[in-house]
């Protein structure tokens, strides 16, 4: 036996501000998501931003129902779009942020499903796709792919 350790590498940006250009606009496309939810029960927002291989960036954000389960979190919402309408287009960039019942801007780090389904877009992509997660503080964290988020993921 051996025990073994695995370490999770990013980094971390004091704001939005200090990102490189194409995170910052793709961070800020996600806040413009965060408007479109539709969460009458959680009263929590959710934007994400996809920017795939040709330059389009396609967003999403969270859509609840009455019968809870039914819903789909923004990651999903804007994952499942950009690969419904760009099929053979890789998922380079993917960017996430939440916004409370106040209105202010908050960290949403992915929910286990949606990090199954950018593990998926990612074996699809061939490349890593960069993970870019609203924080604490207003710090921006990111990741270089989905093995930092999911280590030991489940793939053919
Ligand atoms: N939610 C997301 O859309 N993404 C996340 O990363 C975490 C949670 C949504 C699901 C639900 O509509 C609301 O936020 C509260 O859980």
């Amino acid at each position: 036996m051996q025990n073994r350790t695995i370490e999770i590498k990013y980094k971390q940006y004091p704001s939005p501000d200090a990102l490189p250009a194409e995170e910052r606009q793709l961070l800020e496309k996600a806040i413009q998501a965060t408007s479109t939810a539709y969460s009458p029960y959680s009263h929590f927002c959710v934007g994400a931003a996809v920017l795939l291989a040709n330059g389009t960036t396609v967003t999403g954000s969270n859509q609840e129902n009455v019968a809870y389960p039914s819903g789909l979190c923004a990651e999903r919402t804007a994952m499942f779009a950009a690969s419904a309408q760009y099929p053979k287009v890789p998922m380079r960039k993917i960017a996430i942020v939440g916004k409370n019942a106040d209105g202010e801007l908050c960290a949403a780090t992915p929910c286990g499903a949606c990090r199954q389904v950018m593990s998926e877009y990612q074996d699809v992509a061939g490349e890593n796709i960069e993970i870019i997660l609203y924080s604490e503080g207003g710090t921006v964290l990111l990741f270089d792919g989905i093995d930092s988020l999911l280590p030991l993921r489940f793939s053919f």
